[in-house]
């Protein structure tokens, strides 16, 4: 197996961090292979906020479904979906005013597919910088909840109308040097599909998450007493949350501020 293949293949999230700074020649080349990653039209879609204020890493943790290690990082990067930019560079650098005058197009807001496009950049530059990260010695771990509480991030990280969150991720180099345990994978047959959507039911599902399942027994982590099964675990651990229903909340008042221009 080549290096590469090797890296992806052993990656893990990591969340405990050293006290050691990210070192610059390192935060360079972060930086470089994030930046080389796809970008729908090579326009950018994206920005990124390195949070360094401690203040503003205390309030992301606690925004972010209370989770310490946040402010414990090293370093703490919030991938924003930006289409601010391009309305910005289409309106002050005068496309919109030609178009107009010239009859080749009315300005059009930015809609959901501007969106998705944007969210889609910002995550491929992400898993660009998980790869390069681990690659330079450092471990990763992303923060989903990142889009909870829409409203209190966007003011804390001063966002602009068309910029919203779409990932964050937390980066230091191991506080052990010890390689941990990979986590269980689904079988690729459960997976990859030919043609058109299998859809999948009880039985392959138990068979794709048996692996899960085991490890979870084996850990006494499933509910009821450790009887259930793993879709008892998710349902009632995330499915049914608390923080899963913020995270519906908070996407749908970002996803409608998007569109209300
Ligand atoms: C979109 C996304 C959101 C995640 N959010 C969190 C999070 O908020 N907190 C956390 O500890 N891990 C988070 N993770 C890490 C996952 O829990 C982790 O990737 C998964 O358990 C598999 O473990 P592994 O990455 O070590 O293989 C997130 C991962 C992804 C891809």
């Amino acid at each position: 197996m080549n290096e590469t293949l090797q890296l992806l293949n052993k990656r893990r999230s990591v969340r405990a961090f050293s006290d050691k700074p990210i070192e610059s020649d390192h935060l360079a080349l972060l930086k470089e292979a994030t930046l080389r990653a796809p970008t729908a039209g090579n326009m950018a879609l994206y920005s990124i906020i390195e949070v360094k204020d401690q203040q503003k890493k205390h309030q992301l943790s606690i925004l972010c479904d209370n989770q310490p290690m946040i402010e414990k990082a090293p370093l703490v990067w919030v991938f924003l979906a930006d289409m601010q930019k391009w309305i910005n560079y289409f309106t002050e650098g005068g496309s919109v005013q030609k178009g107009e005058q010239e009859h080749l197009a009315s300005y059009r807001a930015p809609g959901l597919g501007d969106l998705h496009l944007c969210l889609q950049d910002a995550i491929i530059a992400a898993q660009n910088a998980v790869v390069a990260a681990q690659s330079l010695g450092m471990g990763s771990c992303y923060i989903g909840d990142v889009i909870e509480h829409f409203e209190e991030t966007r003011d804390l990280l001063k966002l602009s109308h068309y910029t919203v969150p779409a990932c964050m991720l937390i980066f230091g180099y191991p506080k052990s040097e010890k390689e941990g345990k990979l986590t269980p994978r689904c079988p690729q047959d459960a997976i990859f599909m030919e043609d058109y959507y299998h859809e999948p039911h009880l039985e392959q599902l138990n068979s794709a998450f048996s692996e899960h399942e085991e490890q979870r027994k084996q850990t006494r982590t499933l509910p009821f007493g450790n009887t259930g099964s793993l879709a008892d675990y998710y349902y009632f651990r995330k499915h049914t949350s608390s923080f899963m229903e913020e995270m519906n909340r908070s996407t749908k008042v970002m996803f409608d501020h998007w569109c209300n221009h």
